[in-house]
């Protein structure tokens, strides 16, 4: 529809052609749909990477609605914003009166690969001005649909309407709070999938994760940015909703300070409003998030990809899957090809959002549940991309699901290593 990004209809076929025009291979992951493996976008797992002037076609049935993205799963490209909205509507759905998609990215005008060898040589210059453990790069910008916030990206809002926002945590490292200001809001879906609304002002966001939250335009006029804050950090970036007579105020990128650690204390209280059906768990998987900071190595289970043995599951089973978080940092973990539902925090047991993200904060577990439904090799990484490149990456694997092309091993092209 002339905008960044893919929109269609749940029940639709979702029929690309994704050219590479860049000089690199290329690799597009559509990140939370449940999809076919082999058009999961994988490069050395799923399909080969998609070569400079190559064309490569996906064709697969939508079979979710809800806010989705599309990100490069090559190397560390999706720092340079290889990074876009999918969003998928409901057939019959009642018109939503407004609807604001969000993107964010963190930037840098850094080459993503020295931040890499710079993070490996342990190099304190590019953690200096953040507490250390809550991030361990420093950007220059938070950037929301591409601009900053002095420049914001303003749309027109109707006094006493509702908006609907949606907004995709598209950054390599940066998780967020997010505040509407003035206006009441509550959240409606995450990564997605519906939620019992979460009325509030103040919300969380993971790195990769999505959240939809309406708000209601009070009567009157007025302009009321939405406002992203990264944690750990002052960046600030936003979108502004504005009355037809009302002034866009002029924003500064910067917060007075800098904010803390998202406390995960937001996924406690979501809860799915179309719960997985219960049902006892037939396997128990746990994965343990482990790390060497110094040496800036991440594991899963004590492993570093691409020198991994997959997580077997057997079709038909409900799988819990136990992230238990060793290090000092917080990692949103991704499982690909399948949405979880989040079934403990801390120890306490709930039927939570149903996701495909997860924050696992420090030193803390988190499970998750979902039905072993969809035969293949799947991805389950720490979605920082810096982890993932310096390791934190492990596969779900179907026993007696094969595919020639799977190679983790020839991936070593893919992430140069010292
Ligand atoms: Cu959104 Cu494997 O990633
Ligand atoms: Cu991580």
């Amino acid at each position: 529809d002339g905008t960044l990004g893919w929109s269609g209809t749940r029940g639709d076929r979702f029929r690309v052609a994704v050219d590479n025009t860049v000089a690199d291979p290329f690799s597009i992951h559509w990140h939370g749909i449940i999809l076919p493996n082999g058009q999961d976008g994988v490069p050395y797992v799923t399909q080969p990477p998609i070569k400079p002037g190559e064309r490569r076609l996906y064709d697969f049935p939508l079979v979710q609605a809800g806010t989705y993205w599309m990100h490069s799963h090559f190397g560390l490209q999706e720092q340079s914003m290889l990074t876009a909205p999918l969003i998928i509507r409901e057939p019959r759905a009642a018109p939503e009166t407004n609807e604001v998609v969000v993107m964010l990215n963190d930037f840098t005008t850094r080459d993503p690969s020295g931040i890499l060898a710079g993070l490996r040589r342990g190099s304190m210059g590019t953690k200096m001005a953040v507490k250390p453990d809550l991030t361990d790069v420093r950007y220059d910008a938070l950037l929301a649909n591409r601009r900053p916030l002095s420049d914001p990206d303003v749309t027109r809002a109707t006094p006493g309407e509702t908006v609907r926002l949606r907004i995709i945590n598209m950054t390599s490292g940066s998780n967020v709070f997010l505040s509407t200001g003035r206006l009441a809001a509550e959240a409606i879906a995450v990564d997605g999938e519906d939620i019992v609304p979460l009325p509030g002002t103040r919300f969380e966001l993971g790195v990769a994760q999505r959240i939809d939250i309406r708000v209601r335009i009070p009567s009157g006029q007025g302009a009321y940015p939405i406002i992203a804050q990264a944690e750990g950090t002052d960046l600030l970036a936003g979108v502004v909703l504005v009355t037809a007579e009302a002034a866009v105020p002029a924003l500064s990128a910067r917060a007075p300070k800098p904010v803390g650690a998202l406390t995960n204390g937001q996924e406690s209280r979501l809860r799915s409003l179309r719960p997985l059906v219960g049902k006892p768990v037939d396997h128990r998987l746990s994965v343990t998030l482990g790390g060497d900071m110094a040496a800036y190595v991440w594991s899963l289970n004590g492993q570093v990809w691409p020198r991994i043995t997959p997580l077997e599951v057997k079709q038909g089973e409900r799988v819990e899957l136990g992230f238990v978080n060793q290090t000092m940092m917080t990692h949103p973990m991704h499982l690909h090809g399948h949405v979880f539902q989040v079934t403990e925090v801390t120890g306490a047991r709930l039927r939570g959002a149903k996701r495909d993200t997860v924050l696992v904060p420090p030193r803390q577990a988190v499970k998750v549940e979902f039905d072993a439904l969809y035969p293949g090799y799947w991805m389950v990484h720490c979605h920082l991309l810096y982890h993932q490149a310096a390791g934190m990456m492990t596969v779900l694997h179907y026993q007696g699901f094969t595919n020639a092309r799977y190679d983790p091993l020839a991936s070593a092209a893919e992430f140069p290593r010292p």
